[in-house]
């Protein structure tokens, strides 16, 4: 069944625990947790002192994003902030086979990304280490853009590939997910469905993840 996971990005900030509290409750299976630092994207959002801080509230897996530069030197902050899962960006300049190992040596999932101009190939040479790979369906840095369609041909290919492959892998997609684009990427292969404005926005987020996990997979 397919994995949703709220990003907390479109919660209230000023109440982000008790964001947290209600996307458990409502049957999320992670929480999504956007962190960027001004300069691998426009937008500056939260840090590790705040993911620290949340984890005693839920038991809920984190799946922390990192949009940000130079993602090794800030790889042990998150894992002792409590993150179950740290995703880099392929795009970031250095580091990027260290710091994945770095993660897994330090307990956790390691994922990658890649920006929707990124071609798949580049992620390629590190599928043998990665637990999961995050698709991106928008440019990083904002909640509420409009999802990339080509981003779908990106998922079906990867699933093809781990599937022929026999990789264990978790295949997320992230930006402008909706009941549309959401159904459409499970069908195409994804197996996790991050999302922010159209899950904190829906007039019942319980319903609306009961709806979603609802989607055929390519996978099941
Ligand atoms: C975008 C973030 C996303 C964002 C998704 O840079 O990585 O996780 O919160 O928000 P929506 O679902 O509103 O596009
Ligand atoms: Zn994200």
């Amino acid at each position: 069944m397919i994995k949703i996971s709220p990003s907390m990005l479109s919660a209230d900030a000023s109440r982000l625990g008790e964001g947290l509290e209600m996307l458990e409750r409502c049957g999320a299976d992670w929480a999504h947790i956007d962190v960027m630092d001004g300069v691998f994207v426009p937008n500056i959002t939260i840090g590790q002192h705040v993911v620290k801080h949340l984890r005693p509230v839920s038991d809920i897996p984190f799946d922390v994003h990192l949009m940000i530069v130079n993602p090794i030197k800030h790889v042990p902050d998150f894992l002792d902030a409590g993150s179950d899962m740290i995703t880099l960006h392929v795009e970031t300049t250095e580091g990027v086979e260290d710091a994945l190992q770095m993660i897994k040596d330090g307990g956790a999932k390691a994922g990658l990304s890649l920006n929707p101009g990124t071609p798949l190939q580049e992620i390629l040479p590190y599928l043998d280490i990665l637990d999961l790979v995050l698709v991106m369906s928008v440019q990083p840095g904002f909640g509420g853009q409009k999802f990339q369609e080509h981003c779908l041909d990106k998922i079906s290919e990867l699933s093809g590939i781990a599937q022929v492959r026999k990789i264990d892998l978790e295949i997320s997609v992230d930006g402008g997910v909706n009941r549309e684009t959401g159904r459409r990427s499970a069908e195409a292969g994804a197996t996790v469905l991050a999302a922010g404005s159209s899950l904190f926005g829906a007039q019942d987020m319980a319903e609306e993840i009961k709806l979603w996990k609802g989607f055929a997979t390519k996978v099941d």
